[in-house]
């Protein structure tokens, strides 16, 4: 293992085109915050970048809909981003923007030094035009009638009703999103990056490489991809809101902004540098530096594959030792989406309980979609907050200054020795700090809480209230534990909850700093030392105020939005008809083939007893061919059927998601294909 002088630490840097919501957070910056919390405890060198991601398709588009200027619209939401962002605690050592000269220099640069490598080729190709607005029509941007399942509602990426992938010119009646016009076809040229010459390096160093080191669903992802084939990907687009593409022949056209927007890691970290006097190089360019980008599942192929070719091309910079990615935060039980106004922005959030800062991290931390996606809910939030919060450590920090001040002067009482509680500590101390370094941040909050349950039960146990008044002494012993703990707890909480560990710090007059270092120590704070007033840590959050917030949220999504643009309020519980209904079946998967030109599908043939169906699952990122014939499943087997990539798909296998991927559900004992599940 080499040793470590210097961390850069990223958050993929979000896009301004509105404002970003508790998933955005809870998706990539709260772990990466806490990461980086946690480093610089232990005074390790980090730097912890992030910034707006400001050029790009989404912006313009976004400011046509909304009617103003992209520029108008980035820095309203760069500065609605930043300053909440902020408020919330995260720590970033600079919130930098891509609309900066600095940038526009740097991703040039870039751009120059592959094009004088030869690693792009020019293409002439056909793409979607909007003629009123002059623009190329991102994908994202043409919408029509899904060729699958008929909504009228489809992306040109993608449909969201069934899911299917797909391609702008797959779209029945295609229309642009802004102007409502039929788009037309024109001709283009672009800069293709071929990908595919760096395909057998990337098995090497990612698919070989980081087997079994990066998180599974990050890996599986960024693996079928690999395994797919990499193809020459556009690095340009036409535009003027972007960075111009240095070149002589290229009036018109702009970076493409996953071109750019990585690259403003780097560009933003040569900024800090200039703001404080250091050398931005080591943090990319030095072997000693580990680089770790955080992001949402939307993001990975972007920084395990495209971003990692370009540094790689570039000759002298690092590569990302990891890209811990999260999945996606639900939100009571339904996708989160601000554009269908199903959302908690951040601004509303800090807007209605500017107060409960750390409430709102600790309900996330507990909760982040490590593995899988999660949801948040109030009640669940509320819960959070008066079981944990209010009824762990607010009760015990409360109970402990009550008592100091009751019978011993506000003065921490006598020493006592303290060898197995410093034990314990010592052992939550290597178990949160591994968590943490397996970016495991909900076991390690978990962790940390063990410290004050641990408190709590000493207190129960020894009932210092009552033995005082008969051995003041014995009963001292049991308070003096109690400070340890909390004082050790605050600096633990501290890459978590760091507004609570400061009022903790400060109530105990605690001088120096908090340091990784000190944890452990069971003489933090000495006894004799006066502790400020009792107070109350957190406060209960009361029904009405959760109510308050669930009802704003229904109210938001209906307000002025078309009837089917409405999120369906989902009822969790179904009738014993409804279950019925469904008819499950034993099976056998007799064959099985991947579905050409897709990552995730695999075609399978499989016996039911009275017939062989074929069914298309979504099944190929985490089994190989071999793995799935001959396994036995449970089918699904009266789902309407649906065309998907022109195969007809007759039933659906079900699967258990443990969250680190999915394993089969097979009958146990000799079940006959084509019995029933009940
Ligand atoms: N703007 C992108 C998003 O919000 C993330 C860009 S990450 C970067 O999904 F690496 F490109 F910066
Ligand atoms: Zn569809």
């Amino acid at each position: 293992m080499k040793e470590i002088k210097r961390y850069t630490v990223t958050a993929a840097l979000p896009y301004v085109n509105g404002p970003k919501h508790i998933g955005h957070l809870a998706g990539a910056y709260l772990p990466a915050d806490i990461y980086a919390r946690y480093l610089r405890l232990q005074k390790r060198d980090v730097v912890f970048i992030c910034g707006s991601d400001e050029l790009g398709t989404a912006i313009t588009m976004q400011a046509l809909k909304e009617k103003v200027t992209p520029r108008e619209l980035v820095d309203k939401y760069h500065v609605l981003s930043k300053e909440c962002f902020s408020k919330l605690g995260i720590s970033f050592d600079i919130y930098y923007r891509t609309t900066e000269k600095l940038h526009f220099e740097t991703a040039q640069n870039f751009f120059l030094d592959f094009y004088k490598k030869g690693l792009f080729e020019e293409r002439i190709s056909e793409q979607y035009y909007d003629e009123e607005t002059k623009n190329f029509l991102a994908d994202r941007y043409i919408q029509g009638t899904c060729p699958n399942c008929s909504s009228e509602r489809a992306f040109g990426d993608q449909c969201e009703s069934c899911g299917k992938s797909l391609d702008p010119t797959d779209l029945i009646n295609p229309i642009s999103v802004v102007t409502g016009n039929k788009p037309v076809f024109r001709e283009t040229k672009n800069w293709y990056f071929k990908l595919g010459d760096y395909e057998n390096w990337l098995k090497e160093w990612l698919v070989d490489g980081k087997k079994g080191q990066w998180k599974a669903n990050t890996y599986g992802q960024a693996k079928s991809w690999i395994d797919a084939g990499l193809q020459a990907r556009s690095m340009t687009r036409d535009g003027d809101w972007g960075v111009p593409v240095p070149l002589d022949n290229a009036k018109g056209k702009i970076l493409y902004v996953w071109f750019d927007a990585p690259i403003g890691y780097i560009s933003a970290t040569k900024q800090w540098a200039l703001d404080n006097k250091k050398n931005w190089e080591p943090y990319w360019k030095s072997q000693d530096t580990k680089l770790v980008h955080f992001v949402g599942k939307d993001n990975i192929v972007f920084h395990c594959i495209i971003f990692p070719i370009m540094l790689k091309a570039s000759g002298d910079y690092i590569l990302p030792e990891d890209v811990p990615a999260n999945e996606f935060l639900n939100l009571e039980g339904q996708k989160m989406s601000t554009s269908r106004r199903w959302s908690l922005e951040m601004f509303e959030y800090l807007e209605a309980l500017p107060d409960k800062v750390d409430e709102l991290r600790y309900a996330l931390i507990s909760n982040l979609p490590e593995n899988k996606d999660a949801d948040f809910s109030w009640k669940d939030y509320q819960l959070k907050v008066n079981s944990e919060l209010v009824a762990i450590i607010g009760n015990l920090v409360n109970r402990i200054f009550v008592l100091t001040h009751k019978f011993y002067d506000g003065k921490v009482p006598q020493a006592s020795d303290c060898s197995e509680l410093k034990e314990f500590i010592l052992e939550r101390k290597d178990k949160v700090a591994s968590a943490i370094e397996n970016y495991s941040f909900r076991e390690a909050l978990v962790e940390v809480f063990l410290l004050a349950r641990h408190g709590n039960k000493i207190l129960t146990e020894k009932e210092p209230w009552k033995v005082v008044k008969n051995d003041p002494k014995e009963a001292g012993i049991v308070l003096y534990d109690c400070f340890q703990i909390i004082a050790n707890f605050a600096i633990l909480i501290e890459p978590f909850l760091p507004k609570t560990a400061r009022i903790l710090w400060d109530k105990l007059n605690m001088t120096g700093e908090m340091s990784w270092e000190r944890i452990g120590e069971t003489n933090l704070v000495p006894a004799g030392q006066e502790v400020q007033e009792s107070f109350y840590l957190f406060s209960k959050m009361e029904d009405e105020v959760i109510q308050k917030q669930i009802d704003y949220l229904y109210q938001k999504t209906h307000k002025d939005m078309p009837e089917e643009a409405q999120v369906e309020v989902k009822e969790n519980l179904i009738s014993f008809d409804d279950f019925s209904k469904m008819e499950i079946k034993i099976g056998t998967i007799l064959a099985a083939e991947r579905v050409e030109g897709t990552d995730k599908l695999m075609k399978l043939s499989v016996d039911l007893g009275s017939e062989v169906r074929t069914i298309v699952s979504g099944i190929a990122h985490v089994f190989s061919v071999d793995e799935v014939v001959n396994k036995r499943v449970q089918v699904l087997a009266n789902l309407a059927p649906r065309k998907i990539k022109g195969i007809e798909s007759k039933g659906m296998i079900l699967f258990a998601d443990h969250g680190e991927g999915l394993a089969f559900v097979s009958p146990v004992g000799d079940v006959p294909n084509g019995a029933g599940v009940k």
